[in-house]
């Protein structure tokens, strides 16, 4: 059975003092995860010390990076490795956001470079994909999300696409408070499942966990994450009010 997830990511957000009042109020609730069940917050990488130490303890409770450079160490001045984290304990790290993508030229070719970088590490990469609103109005999504995983992912063996974690995020539902219909998030889920099903067969599609991204909130994520092959959320904005988080966490399958 493929794991749930719900995932934070506050994207560079919050002072110490605000990030250290959200990790209390986060933690002053009580969230009853099963085992196939995961709260995964990635946090600025400056505060990743502070939330390991806060959420010590809490069984299925991880911190992921929101990035990572491919390269393990080196002369790459501001970046972090990999292996840095994982060797701070930070085993899950958000890759190809695309806000990264556009802000910083990330291409297919170099986020392939970065999943090989997390997987090498141990660590699992939350691997995101999406399409503008123009692809969406012109009705080639499906295409244009099965070039990025293409493009970024097939190269990978079965062993490794299982330890990949997909993040299905449409640019324009990010923060615009347009979400995808649940009916539109499990069309291109399943079409996601279908194309690694293609390359590694159904069997290995069937494990691989899809979130979906995009204004998702307390009040639409029962439904959305009831879908199929909507396996949880990757959440912004709504992952910086405690209230909110805790009850996407509780709207999991
Ligand atoms: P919002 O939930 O703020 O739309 O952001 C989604 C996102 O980009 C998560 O990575």
């Amino acid at each position: 059975m493929r794991k749930q997830i719900a995932a934070a990511n506050w994207k560079m957000n919050l002072t110490l003092t605000e990030a250290e009042t959200l990790l209390n109020q986060l933690l002053a609730t009580e969230h009853n995860l099963t085992s196939n069940q995961e709260a995964i917050f990635a946090v600025p990488a400056i505060y990743i010390p502070l939330a390991t130490l806060k959420l010590s303890g809490k069984s299925n409770f991880f911190i992921a990076a929101q990035n990572c450079h491919p390269k393990s160490n080196g002369a790459y001045t501001g970046e972090i490795s990999a292996p840095m984290l994982a060797s701070v304990g930070v085993k899950h790290i958000v890759i190809g956001h695309s806000e990264r993508r556009e802000y910083f030229n990330e291409s297919d070719a170099f986020l392939a470079e970065k999943t090989d970088a997390v997987l090498a590490a141990g660590s699992t990469p939350i691997f995101c994909c999406g399409e503008p609103l123009v692809i969406r109005e012109a009705g080639t999504q499906n295409t244009f999300v099965e070039a990025q995983l293409i493009n970024s992912l097939f190269h990978l063996s079965v062993d490794q696409i299982t330890k990949v974690v997909i993040a299905y995020e449409p640019i324009w539902a990010i923060g615009t408070g347009k979400t995808a219909t649940s009916e539109q998030a499990q069309e291109i889920h399943a079409y996601i499942r279908s194309v690694f099903a293609s390359k590694y067969g159904q069997a290995i599609a069937d494990q691989i966990s899809i979130l979906y991204g995009g204004s998702v909130k307390a009040s639409n994520a029962i439904e959305i994450f009831s879908q199929p092959d909507v396996d949880g959320g990757l959440v912004g904005g709504a992952s910086l009010v405690a209230s909110e988080f805790t009850a996407i966490i509780n709207a999991l399958k």
